[in-house]
């Protein structure tokens, strides 16, 4: 069985769909199979597929969609895939809880500094402890801070981090934080991920990728 991989928050704009791809292209490059199921209807994935194409790039990914009986389309693709990558819509969702029934891993994200997101966050947290303690127990989530600054100095990310960290009732916070980076927005406006795109400075944004994926257990 692969796993099934559920990006995934109550708010929107925090980055699933941009980070999905670029992990997308990431876990191919490790050998894997993947495909993605998108369960937002407002299809950014399919419109980044779409796009893809026009530019040329390969591989194709394996596109599929689905609303209602999410879990069990997940499932399947799973016996088939390495990896399935679920696309979720940004708010509060049937989606996002069905997707949590059959989640292996959820990878949810946040923006330090954004009140509305800390506060939307505890709603989330409540649907992934629910689906733990009934469905999913074997769910394994994790909160990824994006988009942080990339200035030294700024202390937004450190104490997000530590506030989240300090309190059981969150969900553990990784190690690794994806910066804010042109290079992530500029990926996926051209139909890539953050390893197909050339940058003049050399790309900070793999490294992060990587070092993400390897501490939530997926490469
Ligand atoms: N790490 C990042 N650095 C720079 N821009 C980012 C980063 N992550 C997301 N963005 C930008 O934030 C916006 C929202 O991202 P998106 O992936 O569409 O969010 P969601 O899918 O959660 O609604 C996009 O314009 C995207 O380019
Ligand atoms: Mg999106």
């Amino acid at each position: 069985m692969g796993k099934i991989v559920v990006f995934g928050s109550h708010k929107g704009g925090v980055g699933k769909s941009t980070l999905l791809v670029s992990i997308l292209v990431c876990l191919h490059r490790a050998g894997n199979k993947c495909a993605v199921l998108e369960c937002d209807d407002q299809n950014s994935i399919k419109d980044f597929l779409a796009e893809r194409k026009e530019q040329g790039i390969t591989p194709d990914f394996d596109y599929y969609e689905c609303y209602t009986d999410i879990a069990e389309r997940a499932r399947k693709l799973a016996s088939r895939y390495d990896f399935v990558l679920l696309d979720t819509p940004g708010k509060k969702s049937a989606e996002f809880r069905k997707a949590l029934t059959c989640a292996d891993t959820l990878l949810s994200f946040i923006e330090p500094g954004a009140q509305v997101e800390i506060n939307t966050l505890s709603q989330m947290v409540n649907d992934v402890k629910t689906a733990q303690s009934s469905l999913n127990p074997t769910m394994q989530p994790w909160i990824v801070l994006n988009r942080c600054a990339t200035d030294p100095r700024d202390q937004d990310a450190s104490e997000l981090r530590q506030m989240l960290n300090d309190d059981p009732d969150w969900l553990p916070v990784t190690r690794q934080r994806i910066y804010s980076r042109k290079a992530y927005k500029q990926a996926y406006n051209t139909g890539r991920g953050v390893h197909e795109h050339q940058d003049n400075n050399g790309n900070k944004g793999r490294g992060e990728i990587e070092l993400l994926l390897q501490e939530v257990g997926l490469i």
